[in-house]
This record gives C-alpha cells, sequence and structure tokens, in this order.
C-alpha cells in the first residue's frame, strides 16, 4: 500500500447524520519508536502489545452541513465538559488527515472522549486517543464508501491514526503489532500490522502492572524527544539495533524464549533512555524510584527464577511484563516490595488485549 492508495477516488453516498463510539486501547513497546521523519514516519520498526484496560473511548456525533466549511467544524467534550485546550491538538489532526477524507469540511462533529485511565497518571493518551479518533472518523468513511474491506478499513484507520500521534497506530489491533518499514512481511512505515508469525502462547494474556512512579507532567514531550534523534551521536547504530532486535525477536515469539525475550525488552528500554541522556540537550525522565524498581526487579527475578521484566515509555512509570503462569508470584512481589515505589501507591494492573472495539 502507498500513500495515495489511502486517497478516496469517490465518496459518493450521502448520509445526513449519525453517531459512532470506538473504545480504543494503549499500547506498550518492546522495540520501541524513537526518532522519526515528517508526518511520523518512523526512524526504525517497532512492536508492542496491545493492552486491554488502558483505553480511550471516544463517540463523534456528525451532522451534515448545508454547504461545505471553510474551516473544521467540531465542538469538543472530554469527560463530559468542554474543553478548549484540546482543541488545537484536534484541529492539526484534521488539517492532516483532510487530505484521505475529503468530506471532513462537509460535516459538524461533537467528540466526546474519556479515559480509563485518570487524567494525571503520567500515562499518555495519544496512542488511545489518535487511534479512537481516527476509528471514529473510518466509520463515517465506511458509510460513504459501503464496498470498503475489514482490512482497508483497519490499514487506513491505523495510517490516519499515525498522522495523529505515530504509536497511535499501533492501537488499532491487536494483541502483538509491528509498524515500520523491516523484513517482516507486509511491513509498512504508514501503518501497523498484526505480528504474522507464529506467536508461542506464553504472550498470551501477558500481563502489564504499570507503576505510577510520577504522575506528573513530563518535562520534555515525546514530540521534542523524537527530533532529538537528529544529529543525534547514537542515531545509526540504535536504529540499526532497533532492525535487529525486532529480527531476533521472531523467533523468541515463536519459541516462547523468556529468556533472550527479557533481554530484548530491557534493554530496547535502557537504550531509549539512553539516548534521551546522549541527545543535546539531554535530560533524564527516570526518577530515583524507576531506578529502585529496576533494582527490585532483578533481584527478584534472580532469587525467584519468574520471568518479569520492565520496561520503560518516555517518562518515569515502570511497565513490569510478566505471564499469566507467574502472576500470583509476581503480584504478590509487586504488592510486596514494589508498591511502596508508586506515588500515593497508585498501579494499574493491565494485560495484552485485542485491539479497538466499536461499542
Ligand atoms: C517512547 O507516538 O508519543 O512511547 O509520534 O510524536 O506522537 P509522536 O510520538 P509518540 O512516541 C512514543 C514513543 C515511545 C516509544 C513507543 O511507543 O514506541
Amino acid at each position: 500500500m502507498k500513500e495515495q492508495d489511502f486517497i478516496p477516488a469517490h465518496c459518493d453516498a450521502v448520509i445526513e447524520k449519525g453517531k459512532v463510539t470506538y473504545r480504543s486501547p494503549s499500547n506498550i513497546a518492546l522495540v520501541k519508536y524513537w526518532g522519526k521523519k515528517e508526518h511520523q514516519i518512523p526512524a526504525n520498526p517497532s512492536v508492542s502489545f496491545t493492552l486491554d484496560s488502558c483505553a480511550t473511548t471516544t463517540s463523534i456525533s456528525y451532522a451534515r452541513l448545508d454547504s461545505k466549511g471553510d474551516d473544521y467544524s467540531f465542538e469538543l467534550l472530554f469527560e463530559g465538559k468542554p474543553k478548549e485546550d484540546f482543541k488545537p491538538k484536534i484541529k492539526i489532526f484534521l488539517s492532516r488527515i483532510e487530505k484521505y477524507l475529503p468530506f471532513i469540511k462537509q460535516y459538524h462533529f461533537i467528540i466526546e472522549t474519556s479515559n480509563s485511565f485518570p487524567h494525571s497518571s503520567g500515562i499518555a493518551s495519544s496512542a488511545s486517543g489518535m487511534s479512537a479518533l481516527a476509528l471514529c472518523v473510518m466509520h463515517i468513511e465506511k458509510q460513504l464508501r459501503p464496498e470498503m474491506t475489514t482490512t482497508f478499513f483497519n490499514q487506513k484507520a491505523s495510517f490516519l491514526a499515525r498522522l495523529g500521534s505515530g504509536s497511535a497506530c499501533r492501537s488499532v489491533e491487536g494483541s502483538l503489532v509491528q509498524w515500520g518499514k523491516h523484513d517482516t512481511k507486509g511491513s509498512s512505515d504508514l501503518f501497523g500490522i498484526k505480528y504474522p508469525y507464529k506467536v508461542h502462547s506464553i504472550f498470551q494474556n501477558y500481563h502489564d502492572t504499570i507503576l505510577l512512579v510520577d504522575k506528573g507532567q513530563k518535562q520534555v514531550s515525546s514530540t521534542v524527544g523524537h527530533d532529538l534523534m537528529h544529529n543525534h551521536p547514537f542515531a545509526e547504530q540504535r536504529f540499526a539495533q532497533a532492525h535487529q532486535n525486532l529480527t531476533e525477536l521472531k523467533s523468541v515469539f515463536e519459541r516462547g524464549d523468556l529468556e533472550v525475550f527479557i533481554k530484548i525488552v530491557e534493554s530496547e528500554a535502557l537504550t531509549l533512555h539512553a539516548m534521551m541522556m546522549t541527545s543535546m540537550p539531554y535530560f533524564i525522565l527516570m526518577k530515583p524510584n524507576t531506578l529502585e524498581i529496576i533494582n527490585k526487579i532483578w533481584a527478584f527475578r534472580e532469587q525467584s527464577k519468574t520471568h518479569l521484566c520492565f520496561t520503560l515509555d518516555a517518562g518515569a512509570n515502570v511497565h513490569v511484563l510478566y505471564p499469566e503462569s507467574e502472576k500470583v508470584e509476581v503480584h504478590e512481589f509487586i504488592q510486596n516490595e514494589l508498591v511502596r515505589y508508586c506515588e500515593n501507591g497508585q498501579y494499574i494492573s493491565d494485560r495484552t488485549g485485542s485491539g479497538a472495539k466499536r461499542i
């Protein structure tokens, strides 16, 4: 698929009004996307687990205008209340997707959105939020072009979500999604694909307990962080490493090799933060408690012979990943030894999920 394939040749049908709702989950990258070209074209391929509980639910009520407006016509409600400060982001998103959805100035939209996780949890809502929004607008296009296949629908929803936020393109389907051109069959820089090879049953229902170490606003946004990969002294090696890790994961996923899985996932997390610490300007998003938790995880893994591991996003929170078969032991460890490092003892129990759903 090429970018042009997402520009509709026609949108003949006329729909006066309607309403659609999607619930779209967040995702956690195993191989990280960090560095991009224009329009969220990734500098390297990435792969993520789609989550289940952490999600955004978005409804769009749409009503056809008498004539096509000069500007986008929409209202925005966040958790039931008008939210003016979210509007510029939505406007930018609409301007990026208009080329692919030429009907959007023909409608007035009421967008209502809410998150399953607390707003001030330090969990980014851009992946779940942008994918939910992309799915809702795709539903409208589907009304206008009913012949569209499900494969195309999902690909284009992911393509549009990417234009809002890169990692959002990995939130449409589940439970393992790859995004970015690589040897992997069917992979593309334009949208995420369901991982096309065999995945061992150990990765089914994989757990992700998100330890909320710091619920504050990030000092450096992901967008700024991605930019700092331009002219970064280690950029080329890092991008090559992501390719290599993705190649190695193929047999890890197939055989259920948790030893190698842990090495790759933890190395990816630390490399992401190493890139931040070695960019110019440099910055640190981990907090002292992030490191306390990492050390505790290493000690517990050694002593218990379980297979939990950690990963990090662009923030201080720690995602603890472990198989379903070890959940009892790991829960007990988290309760007894890790919760004390969380802000107000807060954490979120999540697991892999099957992707966005229309509700
Ligand atoms: C560290 O998708 O938030 O979570 O494309 O600028 O919106 P933009 O960035 P974003 O970057 C996510 C970076 C990451 C790693 C990952 O999810 O792969």
